[in-house]
């Protein structure tokens, strides 16, 4: 997938790319998920087979193709993610983009649950672990590279920056998601990128656009660090 344009800059890589939303069951015809589109993921995959890279795409369900070039991986809860993500490992990189649900229900039922007598269930919820914080953390070798995303309402860069040193990541990328942005299912988004070094403003841009600035931008950090 070369062109004069995107030269192999991401040639013998191995990057790890999570995409789309992860949908927790309640019980079989029943789950909790978020707007995740996986377009913003799915484009960024798309863009690093395009830089050369050997691409592994663990993806919860979207209404998108399969990034062509791609390995990808279906998963469709936030323990699927964690445990593909883990069998994916080692790699070059890891690049957050999925929208992980930060809780599944305790206890899924085996059987669809009925209205009756009882009213309304209560659902008790456990947390998630953080896939992110998880790559970034661990010591086995860790991706020279770990990229998260920071979904936020308001005080985004704050949020952002504290989420860099929480998760322990490199970089992260964030994103307005207050009511009036077009981030959830549109085809733009405009972020920031966030490092050690200082925050960038990226101006408004397609995901692709978006997708090819990350990718040359980690294929500049893989160059400093391995
Ligand atoms: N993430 C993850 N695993 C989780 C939750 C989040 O890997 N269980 C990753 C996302 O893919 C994203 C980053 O962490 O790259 C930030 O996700 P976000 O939802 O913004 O952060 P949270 O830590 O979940 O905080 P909150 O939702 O409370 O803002
Ligand atoms: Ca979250």
């Amino acid at each position: 997938a070369d062109s004069p344009e995107r030269p192999s800059l991401l040639a013998g890589r191995r990057v790890i790319v999570t995409s789309g939303p992860t949908y927790e069951p309640i019980d079989p015809v029943r789950f909790i998920g978020n707007r995740s589109s996986g377009r913003q993921g799915h484009a960024i995959a798309q863009s690093a087979v395009g830089a050369g890279a050997n691409v592994i795409l663990v993806t919860g369900p979207v209404a998108l193709p399969d990034p062509p070039g791609a390995t990808v991986v279906h998963v469709e809860t936030a323990l699927e993610m964690q445990a593909a993500v883990a069998a994916a490992l080692p790699a070059d990189a890891f690049i957050a983009a999925a929208a992980v649900a930060d809780w599944r229900v305790e206890r899924v039922d085996n059987e669809k649950i009925k209205k009756g007598e009882g009213g309304a269930p209560t659902l008790r919820l456990v947390e998630n672990p953080d896939i992110l914080a998880e790559v970034a953390k661990m010591n086995k070798p860790r991706p020279a590279v770990v990229i998260g995303f920071a979904a936020e309402t308001n005080h985004l860069v704050d949020n952002a920056k504290s989420k860099l040193l929480r998760k322990g990541c490199d970089f992260i990328i964030g994103n307005s998601v207050a009511s009036g942005t077009t981030t959830f299912g549109g085809e733009t988004n405009e972020v920031l990128l966030i490092g050690a070094e200082g925050v960038e403003r990226w101006p408004s841009m397609s995901k692709a656009a978006v997708a090819d600035r990350l990718v040359a931008k980690l294929a500049v950090e893989l160059a400093k660090r391995s």
